[in-house]
């Protein structure tokens, strides 16, 4: 084991309650996820619920999947909901969003992706939400539809039974209650694909399309959004805007995304890890910047973050399956990324309301993969499983002291966003080890992220203001930073558990390299 460690837990300096959302989860109308991912059809002879996997709905449990973001992603600002509800074989097939004449030229020329068929649509969604406990949250369509049609859509989902033709149609398909969706995204990347909108702009169109929308007696809870990265002058210009001498409702959250773009899933060296967590690892300062940058004119911080899109995306044609857009394969390393990042959300309970991770089948950060009648999970899976003991619980200041990783890397290679990625991080110090911690009834959860490659973490975790019982841990860890599962080798990177050492206000532990732990500490 190399230096040790030593982290204190403030279990009497509480932060905020971690909203279970901030585990939540994205699908889009993108490459593998709805196509392959989760829709495989009501006559597939692969197992299904109405047409949806049912091993993913098995899984969405098993993590306790909060809320699911759909359709998109780019694609929601192209999409026109009415052409995925009626009889499917009805339903038009459309150009898709992602399937430019680039991507078209790389696909099979059977390829389901090729032009968007419309086979899942609102009532495939509320019902996937509905089988695996989780809320939904749709993205309207700003850029290419009009308030209208949203209103509109609010109607079909939610309109009390037998009231509204859209009511009777919802009945028509299967379910007459209401879905109460509550979660309504305004428009998506409105400074990007969304429409390439100046923030004044954008918050005008937001006035619009927020104002007098029917409720149907729910708190309807608005994501509007908010920025690329760290580009605070986009939420400056918005709070501006909407908090100003015209001021309206605030919207629930303010969506933000942040991507480590990165060149290779697999093919990287160990030099090329540190830079990578060191990027994820920004999301901290994002998060403190646009807070800050909110606060000027929401004082009371009524808005909270919704980081509804993240996680390490990495370049194209990496891809393991041609129709699998930007589905490339998941190691250990996007574990630990994935991990730092909840930690992040976990950490700052108060500011971040939710979340969903980019994207949960066969999509950058994914949880699982899929493909015809193979479905494994990916090491990320496993963080979601380790992590969704935090839901609910009251988030507790915490302090890690470890020795620091210095570290020294040019980053010159091709990532996602077209030549080169992104400035990459160059030099440490990265963290010795990071974590967060969160208190339910007498149950501590403390998960803890070892990004060293090669040394072991000896840590004493003192808790001030209590004492342990007993600490029960479970470990994601690999010998090979670039452990994955594979459709041959579904469980190659797999928990295992054991016990942590405990004396009173103190807990032993000794985290592996390239790990991420959970400690479940029972307090007296
Ligand atoms: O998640 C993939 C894409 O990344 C989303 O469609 C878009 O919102 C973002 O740019």
């Amino acid at each position: 084991a190399g230096a040790g460690a030593h982290i204190e837990v403030l279990l009497d300096e509480p932060v905020a309650t971690v909203a279970p959302e901030i585990f939540g989860h994205f699908i889009e109308h993108l490459g593998g996820v709805i196509y392959d991912g989760v829709w495989v059809g009501e006559n597939s002879k692969i197992a299904n619920t109405d047409g949806i996997r049912t091993a993913l709905i098995d899984r969405l449990k098993a993590i306790h999947a909060p809320v699911i973001r759909w359709p998109g992603g780019c694609f929601a600002d192209s999409y026109d909901w009415r052409d995925g509800v009626g009889p499917r074989s009805k339903r038009p097939k459309r150009t898709d969003f992602w399937v430019d004449e680039e991507h078209a030229a790389k696909l099979p020329n059977d390829s389901p992706v090729k032009f968007e068929p419309n086979q899942f649509g609102t009532d495939d969604f509320a019902r996937l939400c509905r089988l695996s406990g989780a809320q939904p949250y749709i993205a309207a369509n700003l850029r290419s539809l009009p308030p209208y049609a949203f209103d509109q859509w609010v109607e079909y989902c939610n309109s009390p039974a037998g009231s509204t033709a859209y009511a009777d149609m919802r009945a028509q398909a299967g379910t007459s209650a209401p879905y109460n969706v509550q979660y309504w995204g305004i428009g998506n990347e409105s400074w990007g694909c969304g429409g390439q909108f100046t923030p004044e702009a954008y918050a005008s169109e937001y006035r619009r399309f927020q104002a007098w929308v029917p409720h149907y007696g729910l708190d309807l809870k608005y994501v509007a959004s908010g920025p690329n990265g760290d580009d605070v002058d986009w939420t400056t210009q918005f709070f501006g805007n909407i908090f100003g001498s015209r001021k309206i409702d605030p919207p629930f959250g303010w969506s933000l995304h942040y991507y480590t773009d990165l060149p290779e899933a697999l093919d990287f060296t160990a030099e090329e890890v540190y830079p990578a967590y060191a990027k994820a690892d920004r999301m901290e300062k994002i998060i403190l910047d646009h807070w800050t940058a909110m606060g000027v004119y929401d004082h009371e911080h009524r808005v909270k973050l919704v980081v509804d899109e993240y996680g390490p995306w990495y370049r194209m044609d990496t891809e393991l399956d041609p129709s699998h857009i930007f589905g490339q394969q998941i190691t250990i390393r996007d574990a630990v990324m994935t991990a730092l990042t909840l930690d992040t959300f976990v950490r700052h309970a108060e500011k971040v309301s939710m979340a969903a991770c980019a994207q949960l089948v066969n999509c950058i950060n994914s949880l699982f993969l899929a493909h015809e009648d193979h479905f494994i999970e990916t090491p990320n899976f496993e963080v979601f499983r380790m992590y969704a003991s935090h839901q609910g619980g009251r988030s507790v200041r915490t302090e890690f002291a470890a020795p620091a990783i210095d570290f020294s890397y040019t980053d010159n290679k091709q990532g996602p966003f077209g030549a080169g990625t992104t400035p990459g991080v160059t030099k440490g110090p990265l963290w010795g080890l990071n974590g967060s911690a969160s208190v339910k009834d007498k149950q501590l959860t403390l998960t803890v992220t070892n990004p060293h490659l090669t040394e072991a973490r000896e840590t004493e975790i003192r808790l001030q203001g209590g004492s342990a019982v007993s600490a029960e841990a479970t470990v994601l860890a690999a010998d090979d930073i670039h452990a994955h599962n594979t459709f041959e080798q579904p469980r190659a990177v797999q928990t295992r558990t054991a016990t942590a050492a405990v004396s009173g206000q103190s807990v032993r532990f000794t985290f592996p390299p390239s790990s991420v732990t959970r400690l479940a500490v029972t307090l007296s």
